[in-house]
């Protein structure tokens, strides 16, 4: 498959930029993945890793009542954090960074709980338990979220989607064997619900899709990237039963 072209990088990012979030996930997912760290601190020192925009920190942030330091490689969505963070006077709670998940210079043992929704796999899920455990205090937790495969032969459409950006995309099997053979041990997990995928995702992204396409009415080279991107949530609607993605909860043995 051919790279994609700058110009279409543009579009993306400015289509996920202005969404809250830039991956499936939800309040009630993760409140229900926070529930279950039962030994959680009162005031949990929290990271959060490849947050984009912050859709998931916000909420960390509501529903503890720990501080976050929210990462990110991409400077424009801790940009966009960053002022929401000061709109909504939460600096004293919540401090953004632009940084690489995998050359954090941070000291070791230093989280309660590190929070990651759909971006570990970016650096592959093994070197990401490995970097976890080290930044976590003993007993710490580590929730994430994965996409995972739940049915085999997919249609082209869906494996079209996830070939370039997520190849060694497994099962829940495989992931609970990763986990298995790193320093955390595995206390539950559970698939998102489908809303988590539509309400504050694809529903906004097919809204921003729309719109743009009146934006870029005469720009013909947009309106073929507009109809690209429109393929994924497309291809959710029809396919849904094929992949999704899991919350991971787990813990440093
Ligand atoms: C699918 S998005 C999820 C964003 C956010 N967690 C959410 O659910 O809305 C994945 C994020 O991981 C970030 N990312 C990818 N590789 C990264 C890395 N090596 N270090 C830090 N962030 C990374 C991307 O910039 C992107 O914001």
């Amino acid at each position: 498959m051919s790279e994609p072209s700058p110009r279409f990088f543009e579009i993306f990012l400015e289509i996920f930029g202005s969404l809250t979030r830039q991956g499936p996930g939800n309040r009630a997912s993760a409140q229900k993945a926070l529930y279950l760290c039962e030994d959680l601190p009162n005031v949990p020192e929290i990271l959060d890793l490849g947050c984009g925009t912050g859709g998931q920190t916000f909420q960390l942030a509501e529903l503890t009542q720990g501080s976050v330091i929210a990462v990110d490689q991409h400077s424009v969505s801790i940009e966009k954090l960053s002022q929401k963070l000061v709109q909504l006077g939460l600096t004293n709670r919540i401090q953004a960074q632009v940084g690489d998940m995998a050359e954090l210079n941070m000291a070791q043992s230093s989280f309660d709980l590190i929070w990651s929704e759909g971006a570990l796999y970016n650096i592959g899920i093994p070197r990401a338990l490995s970097i976890c455990a080290g930044l976590l205090r003993k007993g710490g937790y580590l929730v994430f979220t994965d996409a995972v495969w739940c049915r085999a032969n997919p249609p082209d459409e869906v494996k079209a989607i996830f070939e370039s950006d997520y190849p060694t995309m497994g099962t829940v099997a495989d992931l609970v064997s990763l986990i298995e053979s790193s320093p955390f041990k595995l206390l539950n997990h559970f698939p998102l619900p489908p809303e988590a995928w539509w309400d504050d995702f694809y529903t906004p992204m097919e809204r921003v899709i729309e719109e743009f396409l009146g934006k870029y009415a005469d720009d013909p080279e947009a309106l073929e990237i507009l109809k690209q991107l429109a393929l994924e949530p497309a291809a959710h609607r029809k396919n849904s039963d094929y992949y999704n993605y899991e919350f991971f909860i787990t813990r440093k043995v």
